[in-house]
């Protein structure tokens, strides 16, 4: 970590905050709706930089930054904790953050309590869950209380177990017309957005044809309101795993391990640190300094 001051920032003109209501307009208007992920501030700086207009705080978390196999291990100390850092380093987009899991499927009472600390503890301006209509009251409940909540539909991450694995959702008309449903019923449960993640692309445009409410796909097609990727997935920093929908629009891991091999090979040949990473002392200061120590004068 550089323990240097931070330099002045480059003067950029300030982006207007996003809000939910933009997420309705870009729809009605037919403009894409563009998310990304971040769990941290330097991340969260770079992507409200780049004029994105949400970032998620996912609790895919759990996996691209914390190593573990799938979301479920993912606690609410673990969300707040990075929901606060990407809140300090993005001011424009429009913040969600994810209510891992256990945080909301025991009781309703749970779910507000627990959606009210991203907001009260954490700057986020939304929350994320999973589920459909088994998940409408906890909506209903949740935005009651004035916390706008975006839905996640497909493959649900948290419900791994049940999925049988991370694979595709809803290729069967009896189980595309259940994710139809469960749309609709988070649509009237007042959610102001809903991911789609791993279905059908048809399917996916169909719904988004007939929700109100924008869509934000993820491996769901061309046809949604919006697009939404893990950010470590689409840097490349993360190659564990990568999904068939995700793309790559970096290799950060292989220059991560590039520049770390640089840093040893200099370290271990003695050309790091140069003198221009070095700290100076005037000549008279070190003279005086051997005088103090040894009594004499050494060049
Ligand atoms: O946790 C997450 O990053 C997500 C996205 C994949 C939508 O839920």
């Amino acid at each position: 970590m550089s323990t240097q001051a931070p330099k002045t920032k480059s003067k950029e003109a300030a982006r207007a905050k996003v809000t939910v209501r933009d997420f309705r307009q870009k729809k009605k208007d037919g403009q894409p709706i563009t998310m990304l992920t971040a769990y941290d501030y330097p991340t969260a700086l770079a992507v409200d930089r780049a004029g994105i207009d949400a970032i998620l705080v996912g609790d895919s978390l759990g996996m691209v930054v914390l190593g573990y196999p799938n979301t479920l291990p993912v606690t609410m100390e673990d969300m707040l904790h990075h929901c606060r850092a990407v809140a300090r380093g993005a001011n424009a987009p429009l913040l969600i953050g994810d209510l891992p899991f256990m945080s909301y499927q025991v009781s309703v009472e749970q779910a507000v309590a627990n959606a009210g600390r991203f907001l009260q503890e954490a700057g986020m301006d939304a929350v994320k869950l999973e589920g459909g209509r088994e998940r409408a009251e906890a909506v209903r409940q949740i935005v009651a209380a004035g916390i706008p909540v975006m839905g996640h539909l497909g493959l649900t991450p948290q419900s791994v177990n049940t999925l049988g694995g991370f694979r595709p959702q809803a290729r069967t008309s009896s189980a595309a017309k259940r994710l139809i449903e469960d749309a609709l019923a988070l649509e009237k449960a007042g959610a102001f957005s809903l991911v789609l993640e791993s279905v059908p692309a048809r399917l996916a445009e169909w719904i988004s044809q007939k929700l109100s409410i924008p869509t934000i796909g993820i491996g769901a097609g061309v046809g949604c309101d919006g697009q939404v990727l893990v950010t470590h997935d689409l840097l490349g920093l993360f190659d564990r795993f990568v999904p068939k929908f995700v793309k790559q629009y970096a290799s950060l891991h292989s220059v991560m391990a590039e520049a770390f091999a640089a840093f040893k090979a200099e370290v271990e040949e003695r050309s790091f640190p140069g003198e221009e990473h070095s700290v100076a002392i005037k000549e008279e200061q070190w003279q005086a300094l051997l005088k103090d120590l040894n009594g004499k004068t050494k060049s």
